[in-house]
């Protein structure tokens, strides 16, 4: 396998000069590209990433139309919970929906164990497919974080409040972990099996982590996350942490063990450099409702993002979130340009 350990995103990630600032975009594959949408075909997403030819061709569209610096497979975070027969589907413009949500110990039997090469053999099968058509190009394998895995399959669906998920972290902390544990273990699994299959970094999706406190966050959520990381230290891949509205979350999503952490546009990123530390490095943040205003409120918003980082090693640029679903792709091949065009300068 050709490692692309000299890849700009990869040197990034380990917080080393990389030359130029190495860019891609959250929710790059899917969603915005009208080459997407014309082989996407219809149904669940579900069925669509089952098929590799077509889940490789997704993860491959927006490096040949952006020029990025590293592509994420196309896949979901709920892949793992569905192969195990858990009862999950997409619902389009809704999100994750579940038969039987989560509501007792009885359901930790529908949880595993999970064997990634027998319950969703198509995922390792596009992860080959896609690192042998991708050269110098890293692939970003990832997985859903034990909480914001729970908070779907709890809540049965997307919700605002995660009311349901917080009364059940409070109210039956034993249930709590061990839901958490096995949800870990699940991550865990299908993270090494991507990497094994040829992934040159990880990023787990702790989506909405920011909707706790810093100290339930410590306390309920945090040892599962930091058992994820744990479990792929010795595969030697930089893993990315991400979460939305994590400001006051940023040095424990750090202390989890992540070599990048994610920011969305709440918190300057100089601020969160100050937050961080120096050993860590950082990806975002660019506000992705920003990318349907005209071209020089854009340029202005994404200079700033670049300036804020001062020349800094260990800068991703990203936006803050995933691309909305009505952004221009040239919006995003403007940006890729800029974002290369930036002159390093500490
Ligand atoms: O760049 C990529 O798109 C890579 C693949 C990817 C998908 N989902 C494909 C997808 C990734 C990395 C995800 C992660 C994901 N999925 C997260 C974490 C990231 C985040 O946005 O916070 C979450 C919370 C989910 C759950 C999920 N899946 C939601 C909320 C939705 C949106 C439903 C809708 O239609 O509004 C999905 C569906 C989904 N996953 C799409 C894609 C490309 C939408 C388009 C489709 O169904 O074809």
């Amino acid at each position: 396998m050709s490692e692309p350990a000299s890849a700009p995103f990869l040197l990034a990630c380990r917080n080393q000069p990389s030359g130029r600032v190495p860019v891609w975009f959250m929710r790059q594959a899917g969603r915005s590209l009208p080459e997407y949408r014309a082989i996407r075909g219809t149904g669940s997403i579900l069925d669509a990433v089952r098929d590799p030819e077509l889940a490789t061709e997704v993860t491959l569209q927006p490096v040949h139309r952006y020029g990025v610096d590293a592509a994420i497979l196309y896949s979901d975070i709920v892949v793992p919970v569905a192969a195990l027969g858990f009862g999950v589907d997409i619902v389009s413009g809704v999100g994750p929906v579940i038969e039987r949500p989560f509501r007792s110990a009885a359901d930790l039997d529908r949880l595993g164990p999970f064997d990634p090469g027998a319950h969703c053999p198509w995922v390792q099968e596009t992860v080959r497919a896609a690192v042998g058509e991708l050269g110098d190009v890293p692939l970003i394998g990832f997985a859903g974080a034990p909480f914001t895995v729970a908070s779907y399959l709890i809540e049965g669906g997307p919700s605002r409040t995660l009311a349901r998920t917080k009364a059940l972290m409070l109210g039956e902390p034993e249930l709590w972990a061990l839901l958490l544990d096995r949800l870990a273990t699940i991550a865990a699994a299908a993270l090494r099996a991507q990497v094994e299959a040829g992934a040159s970094a990880v990023q787990l999706f702790d989506s909405w982590a920011g909707t706790l406190s810093p100290d339930l966050y410590e306390r309920g959520v945090l040892p599962a996350s930091a058992r994820v990381f744990a479990g792929l230290a010795d595969l030697g891949v930089p893993a990315i942490h991400f979460g939305v509205t994590t400001g006051e979350l940023l040095p424990l999503l750090a202390k989890a063990g992540a070599h990048v952490v994610g920011l969305d546009w709440r918190v300057p990123l100089d601020e969160a450099r100050q937050r961080l530390g120096p050993d860590v490095a950082v990806q975002g943040n660019l506000d992705p409702a920003v990318c349907l205003a005209p071209w020089p409120a854009v340029e202005e918003r994404a200079r700033d993002v670049l300036a804020r980082n001062g020349g800094r090693p260990g800068h991703i640029f990203n936006l803050g979130h995933g691309v909305l679903p009505e952004t221009d792709p040239s919006v995003l091949e403007r940006l890729v340009e800029l974002v290369h065009g930036w002159e390093v300068r500490p």
